[in-house]
């Protein structure tokens, strides 16, 4: 049976700025000497974390017209903050401004909401201690915590064996207001936008690639910024569940601007082409050192395939939707080494499986493995979604629901707001009736 749905996706659309991106660009901007000016900033809830802790600190941030100005303080001049730094939702806003705040004089403490307050810290906070921070956690591994930061913090070489770009960005924060020379070796790659903007904002720094796939960073501080402005490229993580979606809606044909193509975030089109889609992506820049292009994607009829374990950093944020893409490919698709996922805002392994099933979408979690049966069937819908308050399980199932007879009954979806407020919006712009 070939499904009939009642929606195609159809035309082009430019997305909000980049998360990642957006959340270095404010820190930077505060930690630079001069006004920062950022452009296209993304106005979701976690950035909004990272700007309210860092008003905290002293830092004077404001909006005017479409830009977002940041009156840097330096490396060393955060005030110390007379309230509890409330990172919320956000990983990242917690992990990389433990780092900022570790080298400098002030106590502090962190907090976050319920999903934040069960995802670890150690993983930072051991690097911050090493350095001379001193740490109290909840439970040894959780927020709330409270730091005492420190002037006269180490100069160290520190091996990070879990493969997050929040614990090196981390670190690569601490090291700018570092006297001496801090040295970092990562196992695997991951995302670079910190190194970018070092480099954008010609902060001095060496990058080693080993024939093993180590990295090495090197950065002698402390380091003076000189603010600059910073335009903020799309967020290609966003931009996944409309490529998806067209994907996997028949007759749909969409373009998405001005994306962010960062090798290390675009990871998710090479398996989809892989998967049988019909993308092509065209440069055509840069932004403030990001290089950008539009993306252009047709509906394609997918087949499955196996994800190495090691492709896992680079995929890690896209798991959910490729979920969809692999529970309307043909055949059975195997994503390796998904470990990770289960200390993200929810359990993504658990509520990815979960929801699928719910949908009567064969899926199975062996080990760290998530294998999902596909099938091109119409789905009848109707199903509950559970998104456990997590942003991207419930964009993701947004666009399962597409092609459902009946809309999916996903619940509390107010956590879009955390990662893109506009999706509906956008969603809505490219929705056409069949
Ligand atoms: C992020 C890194 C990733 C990602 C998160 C944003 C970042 O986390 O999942 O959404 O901005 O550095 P890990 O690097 O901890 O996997």
């Amino acid at each position: 049976m070939t499904i009939q749905v009642k929606y195609k996706l159809i035309g082009s659309l430019n997305i909000s700025g980049d998360k990642s991106i957006s959340h270095r660009s404010v820190i930077m901007g505060a930690m630079s000497i001069g006004q920062t000016k950022i452009f296209n900033l993304l106005e979701s809830k976690d950035i909004f974390s990272t700007i309210n802790i860092l008003r905290n600190l002293g830092v004077k941030i404001r909006k005017v017209g479409e830009e977002w100005i940041v009156n840097g303080v330096g490396t060393s001049g955060f005030k110390q903050p007379h309230k509890v730094l409330d990172a919320g939702n956000s990983g990242t806003t917690s992990r990389l401004m433990l780092g900022a705040v570790a080298t400098n004089p002030i106590c502090a403490t962190f907090t976050g909401d319920k999903s934040l307050c069960s995802r670890p810290m150690s993983r930072v906070t051991d690097l911050l201690e090493d350095i001379g921070a001193k740490v109290e956690l909840t439970k040894n591994n959780y927020l709330p915590l409270s730091i005492e930061g420190t002037q006269n913090s180490l100069p160290k070489k520190h091996v990070i064996n879990k493969p997050s770009a929040q614990i090196k960005s981390c670190i690569m924060l601490a090291a700018l207001n570092i006297n001496g020379q801090t040295s970092i070796i990562e196992n695997q790659a991951t995302r670079d936008h910190t190194e970018i903007l070092f480099k954008y904002l010609k902060i001095k720094f060496k990058k080693n690639k080993y024939k093993d796939g180590k990295i090495k960073l090197v950065i002698n501080g402390p380091v003076e910024i000189a603010a600059k402005k910073i335009f903020v490229a799309s967020d290609p993580s966003s931009a996944a569940f409309f490529i998806v979606g067209a994907l996997i809606i028949p007759g749909s044909n969409i373009k998405i601007k001005n994306v962010c193509l960062n090798k290390t975030r675009i990871a998710y089109i090479k398996i989809l082409k892989r998967m049988g889609g019909n993308i092509s992506v065209k440069k055509i820049g840069t932004l403030s050192g990001e290089s950008i292009g539009n993306v252009s994607v047709k509906y394609s009829r997918l087949k499955s395939i196996e994800i190495h374990r090691k492709l896992a950093p680079y995929l890690i944020d896209e798991y959910p939707i490729l979920a969809i893409a692999a529970s309307r490919a043909n055949g059975i698709t195997k994503m390796r080494g998904l470990g990770e996922l289960r200390f993200k805002e929810s359990d993504r392994l658990q509520s990815i499986n979960e929801n699928l099933l719910s949908c009567n979408i064969n899926s199975l979690i062996i080990k760290d493995d998530l294998i999902i049966e596909g099938s091109n069937e119409m789905l009848v819908g109707n199903n509950k979604v559970n998104t456990y308050h997590d942003h991207r399980i419930a964009m993701a199932f947004s666009i399962l629901s597409l092609i459902c007879e009946r809309p999916l009954k996903i619940n509390s979806q107010k956590c879009i707001n955390i990662s893109y407020p506009k999706f509906n919006q956008d969603l809505k712009s490219l929705l056409r009736n069949v």
